[in-house]
């Protein structure tokens, strides 16, 4: 037997204004889309902003439904909507805010495990990485450089 450490790197910042001002800007963009989620249930929202390589930014928020299970994490939303509007583009950052319409989010809210795996599948198929900005409502916001300091072990597909 051999140990195996693994490692992550993380960036914390301690506001917003921290944040390069174009950080800034695309964090304004997934709280405005943050908004516009459909959370009826949870009463827990959560907006995403994608900057691309082409300089579009695409955005998504949580969509629940009556049927649990159907609903979709904002991270998906908008890594799907990416993939399906500009599928030669290349994802470049991500900002992500949570907020509770029950109780003030302070800590930085990371994506859930389902959303890293699937945030995962473009890094590698563009072969760069994707830098991850995430926080509350207000804050710290934590920077990851890639996904895979979110999810490491990937799954993917030279498995396959
Ligand atoms: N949610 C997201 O949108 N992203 C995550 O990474 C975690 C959870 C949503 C799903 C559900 O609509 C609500 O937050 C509560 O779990």
């Amino acid at each position: 037997m051999k140990p195996l450490k693994v490692t992550s790197n993380f960036e914390v910042y301690d506001a917003v204004e921290e944040l390069p001002q174009a950080i800034q800007s695309l964090m304004k963009t997934a709280v405005e889309a943050r908004d516009k989620a459909y959370a009826p249930y949870s009463q827990f929202k959560v907006g995403a902003a994608i900057a691309l390589n082409n300089n579009e930014v695409v955005t998504g928020s949580n969509q629940e439904n009556a049927s649990y299970p159907s609903g979709l994490c904002a991270e998906r939303t908008a890594i799907y909507y990416a993939g399906a509007a500009f599928p030669e583009a290349q994802i470049q950052n991500i900002a992500i805010s949570a907020k509770s319409m029950k109780h003030l989010v302070e800590a930085p809210v990371p994506p859930c495990g389902a959303c890293r795996q699937a945030l995962v599948e473009y890094e590698v198929k563009q072969e760069t990485d994707i830098a991850v900005y995430f926080m509350g409502e207000t804050g710290k916001v934590m920077k990851a450089n890639s996904i895979k300091d979110l999810l490491p072990l990937i799954f993917e597909n030279s498995v396959l």
